[in-house]
């Protein structure tokens, strides 16, 4: 595949999803592949229930696990050449292939949309500020139909009430999973929560 053959030119056709498709089962195992098509199914919805861009949430969603599956060190590679936060690198794959994967869809893909490129970006963690492809593309992946976690059914929810509380309910549980987990937290992470509790708590006042 070149870029070329899948440049993003804003008229997103059968064929370029397929296409993309195509690369994406290429780079993880089956059933990863299927989650994918799940998420890119729940992101259509929700994008149609909140107005968001059909074909940019559906393009996100395709994109945002391209690079789970590579190793760590070729994930490395990407983020010490491209001068992403090496701290990431501490925290492995679940932390880097979130940026890496962007980079992919840009360079590989020819995305040029920054609003995908970032809910890519952000699918892991979330953002300080998140737009609304990025909101769609990160509850999509907590909530779409295979996920069974306890709290899931509240997830989805609250997604049905409002993509914040539902953005904000996965920060907080990630937090707290992971402090439970006693597994140590991404700074990016908390600066994350930091954001999204300070405007809350503003709400609220
Ligand atoms: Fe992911
Ligand atoms: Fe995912």
């Amino acid at each position: 595949m070149t870029k070329t053959e899948l440049a993003y030119t804003g008229i997103y056709t059968n064929w370029a999803r397929e296409a993309v498709l195509a690369e994406v089962e290429k780079q993880m195992k089956p059933s990863r592949f299927q989650h994918v098509l799940r998420v890119e199914a729940c992101a259509i919805r929700l994008a149609e229930k909140y107005g968001a861009s059909l074909e940019a949430c559906s393009l996100a969603a395709i994109l945002h696990d391209y690079a789970k599956e590579h190793d760590a060190q070729s994930l490395k590679a990407i983020v010490l050449s491209q001068g992403m936060d090496r701290e990431m690198i501490g925290y492995g794959s679940e932390i880097m292939h979130g940026p890496v994967g962007a980079y992919y869809a840009e360079t590989l893909f020819g995305i040029t949309d920054e609003a995908i490129l970032e809910a890519i970006r952000q699918h892991t963690i979330g953002g300080e500020t998140m737009t609304l492809i990025g909101k769609v593309l990160f509850i999509a992946d907590y909530i779409e139909s295979g996920r069974t976690f306890k709290g899931v059914d509240e997830a989805r929810r609250l997604a049905e009430i409002s993509l914040e509380e539902a953005a904000y309910f996965k920060i907080e549980k990630t937090i707290i999973h992971l402090v439970k987990k006693e597994l140590p937290i991404y700074p990016g992470t908390i600066y994350v929560y930091n954001s999204w509790i300070q405007r809350k708590v503003g709400k609220s006042e």
